[in-house]
């Protein structure tokens, strides 16, 4: 057996030998949305340092750990705090925690996450739903030996983000009555904020927003058959648009700042997706 695969069922069997619950759909918290589990009938939770061999967030502003539960009736696991690239794991240990929340049970994969904003339209406290990313200098999660077990080696990536989440979605923001661009998302490797003229060809490239996270996330997930949806929450305008020098801390604040109405956002597209 693929010694990736064999490592993510060591780590599924020892969340099963913590909590049965069964999750429908697995979200990820990005910036801001560190204490969703607020937000949540709280059933159980796994730290991830309570897993061998887990990978564990170096972030300040990162948690570590599971929280399974239900957001109104739609029984959900939430990773609080997630991997990233730039903190020097490799590939597969960033897209583990992802493929043990399918193997857990999840269905679909709600990603959240802060950006610097490149469309000129965007500012700062603004949402923006996920229609398509690009993955820029970062190699995809699929390289190496494929794991047959969870997909294809040649996935199909037409619709990652699927229409009819997104469509939910959208009604969700419109009854909250939150404002809710729709656009592409660029992934660069991080951890420095890109150049001003990274970013203007980003903006050639079709990219609406900028982080360093989700698209390699999503590849793993669309290639285990995971339905995928993602809101982005517009932190500060990307390098050379931002007429000030870009900090985490800023980052990290602003994100703090459009929490709440991040917060009723997931919740009511939650309820959305999960009561079809
Ligand atoms: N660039 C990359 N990632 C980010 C940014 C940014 O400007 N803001 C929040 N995450």
């Amino acid at each position: 057996m693929n010694e990736i695969y064999k490592k993510l069922i060591r780590c599924r069997d020892i969340v099963r030998a913590k909590t049965d619950f069964e999750p429908k759909v697995a979200l990820v918290l990005g910036s801001g949305l560190g204490g969703y589990a607020s937000e949540m009938d709280v059933k159980a939770t796994v730290g991830y340092d309570e897993i061998e061999g887990f990978p564990v967030s170096t972030v300040p502003g990162h948690q570590g750990r599971f929280v399974f539960g239900y957001v109104k009736d739609v029984p959900v696991v939430a990773m609080q705090g997630r991997v990233h690239y730039y903190e020097g794991y490799s590939m597969n240990d960033v897209v583990l925690p992802i493929r043990l929340m399918g193997l857990l049970g999840a269905k679909i994969l709600f990603l959240t996450n802060a950006v610097g904003g490149i469309n000129p339209s965007y500012s700062g406290g603004e949402f923006m739903l996920i229609s398509d990313h690009l993955l820029y200098g970062v190699p995809s999660p699929l390289i190496g030996e494929n794991i047959e077990e969870l997909g294809t080696r040649f996935p199909d990536m037409s619709e990652i983000y699927k229409k009819n989440l997104r469509v939910k979605i959208k009604a969700a923001a419109e009854s909250q009555k939150i404002k809710l661009h729709e656009g592409v998302y660029i992934q660069f490797s991080g951890p420095n904020f890109e150049s001003p003229a990274e970013i203007r060809a980003a903006a050639t490239l079709g990219a609406d927003v900028v982080g360093m996270s989700t698209a390699c996330e999503a590849i793993a997930a669309n290639h285990m058959g995971l339905e995928i949806c993602g809101i982005s929450c517009i932190a500060n305008l990307a390098a050379g648009i931002s007429k000030t020098p870009l900090t985490h801390d800023e980052v990290q604040e602003a994100a703090n700042l459009a929490a709440p109405l991040f917060k009723a956002l997931v919740t009511e597209s939650i309820y959305q997706i999960g009561n079809d």
